[in-house]
């Protein structure tokens, strides 16, 4: 994608900005310039980022394992290679997956790719609302939330910067879904390393500052209390490459910190 379609003003897209450091096409070019001030101030932001596809994949095959055949992905990205339908689907023909994300430009690609896909679809909706999100008629359609659910909130709540506004996504998820539900979880972490300096995590809250959602790293102590309500599974909150690994050549497995960010993933008691 070249063209920029509002004509100039346009507000670049952390959807789009992901895909960027993914390497994908769906992006404008306000989008790739303010991506390309993020990797100047971070350099392992695109390694980063497939760290965190490979997490979400790593997750998708657990829960499946764990017996869940239905998946609600809020803020979803555009869809890459490697979705949660394709991986689910691979081990599940009938598993169900709704996408959601509030980008329009995710929600038009996920929609042309899944037409043909009877079990997937996109939504555009906004994680803050989630009563709404859970009255759309696909969303009903697709899931039956009164049988546990796997949610897939990757990569998303350092886009929701307050803290009581991220808990109650989260914890208005965890009062609606059924026992024995899943949530995987994935999480900016604000920790001093060599590469996460305080100039750092100030130039990228900057950029998406510009952006169509604010972005705000976490403590580790204010990520835990976020995922306070779920039951964690083994290993815990650790480090994204450091969530399961599936084998020694597994994405910044030989340095987790650099990863940056959190994971997890956790049942309703
Ligand atoms: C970094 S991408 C993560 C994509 C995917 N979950 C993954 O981890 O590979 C974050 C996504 O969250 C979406 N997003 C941010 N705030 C949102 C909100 N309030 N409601 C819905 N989607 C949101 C963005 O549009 C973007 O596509």
């Amino acid at each position: 994608m070249t063209e920029d379609p509002a004509g100039g003003g346009m507000k670049p897209s952390p959807a789009r900005m992901y895909d960027y450091y993914l390497g994908g096409h769906h992006n404008f070019p306000v989008d790739r310039q303010a991506a390309n001030e993020i990797i100047t101030a971070f350099p392992d932001m695109p390694v980063v980022a497939q760290a965190n596809r490979a997490f979400l994949r790593r997750a998708v095959r657990f829960l499946i394992d764990q017996g869940i055949s239905q998946f609600l992905d809020i803020g979803s990205g555009i869809p890459t290679v490697g979705n949660v339908h394709e991986v689910a689907q691979a081990a599940n023909p009938d598993a169900h997956v709704v996408y959601v994300d509030m980008d329009p430009v995710a929600v038009t690609h996920g929609r042309a790719l899944l037409a043909t896909n009877p079990n997937a679809t996109v939504i555009q909706a906004d994680a803050r609302e989630i009563d709404h999100l859970l009255e759309n008629r696909e969303v009903q359609q697709l899931l039956d939330i009164s049988k546990p659910v796997g949610v897939l909130l990757v990569a998303l709540l350092h886009f929701v910067p307050d803290d009581a506004t991220a808990s109650q996504i989260l914890a208005h998820l965890y009062e609606v879904v059924a026992p024995g539900s899943f949530f995987a979880f994935s999480h900016a972490l604000d920790e001093r390393t060599a590469a996460v300096t305080p100039e750092v995590l100030e130039a990228a809250s900057g950029v998406y500052q510009r952006a169509t959602a604010p972005f705000a790293a976490r403590t580790r102590e204010r990520i835990t209390r976020l995922v306070a309500p779920l039951e964690l599974v083994e290993p815990g909150l650790v480090y994204l490459p450091l969530w399961r690994p599936e084998s020694a050549d597994d994405v910044l497995l030989n340095e987790p910190a650099r990863a940056a960010a959190l994971a997890a993933v956790g049942r309703k008691r």
